[in-house]
């Protein structure tokens, strides 16, 4: 280990000591460690730290958020639009919006308060969706590698049924543009030559066709083709909102695919998704304001399918991960409440005898599988379970630094659980409460960062 390491201890109930390598690691993890007894510990592993960080009373280490599914071009129309349904939003919010990214110099500004915004909120990797503009999407991968958050950028293909002014003129251009913008993301890669261990780019790109009512045919089978012919070389990801049977005949998906919503999935769809290892992105709170309708994520976490949480701006109205997470406990208890048959005066039906799993409780889901949705199994959905979601030794340190505020007048209970401060967090904080962003150990957000930069 080299002398530049860091070293981060959190305190509370079980206090620990994770020492992070120079390339961003996690290289190992001492649990029950006294404050007095960091160096004894540390040199236990012959780690000299030039760098501690402590995290004191209220506060914790934890991993960084995955948002697997949002849209950073309609940022600025996040918040309007709620009257409309999706056809309707779409035709008089959204397209004109992501129009605007025609201009480079638009694109610019937008994005770099966009990705700072998100980081910023705890997310350590993302899903984006860019415009159908080759030139702005290429922007966006470019403030967002320049930030150094871990994401996946899409270029939008779109080649019909959209309004004349926001429409790729053929698929054949649609695709060059595509194959331009993975190509420039692709050269990113070469700034890690040099890498004793070569990593895998922080940046990828991910083909994002709109849906399949905006995409021709002839579209979707040319996005599979690439799809199909990146499995041998960069392992493009793909993502897109729901229609499984046409994504399937387009060879679309594979567990490299996050479909987004899946809110009317049948169980035949449910099967399909199962078998070929696609991953869902549910995004509980879009649903809700674009008046989709409630999915049955428990459903989908008891077949074994993966599933992450995404804030799908602007259908969503949050660019926290951490809100999300409220809207998807939410939504998981509105669908409980759904799915209670309806019971006659003469046989009730006990709710405990129809609902049995933790995922379909009428509780609503428990705060691990929440905590779950909102890390690991984003970061399974991207297919990057190895990599981050937990911290562990081994995978890489994309972590949060997150400080409970004191309460308003008195202090917080003596000797108050760490999962319930976590439920505090998760249920009452806010981006005030994170302190530091870290992907691969750069530290590159938070509020500790922004008052340095202040
Ligand atoms: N379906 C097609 N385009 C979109 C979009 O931009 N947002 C959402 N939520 N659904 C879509």
């Amino acid at each position: 280990f080299s002398l530049s390491a860091s070293l981060i201890t959190a305190l509370g109930a079980s206090p620990a000591l994770l020492a992070v390598s120079d390339d961003g690691l996690i290289a190992w993890v001492e649990k029950d460690v006294p404050l007095g007894s960091i160096h004894e510990f540390a040199s236990k592993h012959d780690w000299i730290p030039d760098k501690l960080v402590v995290a004191g009373e209220g506060e914790w280490i934890m991993p960084g958020f995955v948002d697997t599914h949002t849209h950073a071009s309609q940022f600025p129309m996040l918040g309007t639009g709620g009257q409309y349904e999706l056809l309707d939003w779409l035709r008089n919010i959204t397209f004109p919006g992501e129009e605007r990214f025609a201009d480079v110099a638009y694109a610019q500004r937008t994005y770099q308060d966009v990705v700072r915004r998100i980081i910023n909120c705890g997310t350590t990797t993302c899903c984006y969706y860019a415009t159908l503009h080759l030139e702005g999407s290429k922007v966006l991968a470019d403030v967002v590698h320049e930030k150094g958050q871990r994401a996946f950028v899409g270029k939008c293909n779109m080649d019909r049924n959209s309004p004349p002014t926001y429409v790729e003129s053929s698929p054949e251009i649609s695709v060059e543009d595509t194959q331009k913008f993975i190509q420039h993301i692709q050269e990113f890669e070469l700034d890690h030559t040099t890498d004793q261990k070569p990593m895998i780019p922080l940046v990828q790109p991910i083909l994002t066709p709109r849906f399949a009512i905006s995409c021709s045919d002839h579209l979707l089978a040319s996005v599979g083709h690439i799809f199909d012919a990146s499995s041998q070389t960069t392992k493009n990801n793909y993502v897109a909102h729901t229609y499984t049977s046409i994504y399937d005949h387009f060879s679309l998906l594979a567990p490299r695919t996050i479909l987004a919503h899946g809110v009317h999935l049948t169980d035949p769809e449910l099967d399909l998704i199962h078998m070929r290892g696609v991953g869902l992105s549910h995004c509980a709170g879009s649903n809700f304001n674009l008046r989709s309708g409630v999915a049955s994520v428990g459903k989908w976490l008891e077949r074994g399918i993966k599933v992450g949480l995404g804030t799908d701006v602007s259908g969503g109205i949050t660019p926290s991960i951490l809100t999300e997470i409220r809207h998807t406990s939410i939504a998981s208890k509105v669908r409980a409440m759904m799915d209670v048959p309806p019971s006659t005066e003469s046989s009730p039906v006990p709710v405990s005898s129809t609902l049995q799993s933790p995922f379909t409780s009428p509780q609503g889901l428990p705060l691990p599988t929440l905590l779950y949705l909102a890390t690991l199994g984003g970061a399974d959905v991207c297919n990057l379970a190895h990599r981050i979601g937990t911290l562990t030794p081994g995978k890489e340190f994309d972590a949060l630094h997150v400080s409970l505020p004191p309460g308003h007048r008195e202090p917080r209970p003596v000797g108050e659980s760490l999962e319930t401060m976590l439920e505090r967090f998760l249920f009452g904080g806010d981006d005030r409460n994170i302190r530091k962003v870290w992907v691969r150990g750069r530290l590159i957000g938070g509020t500790d960062l922004t008052l340095v930069n202040a």
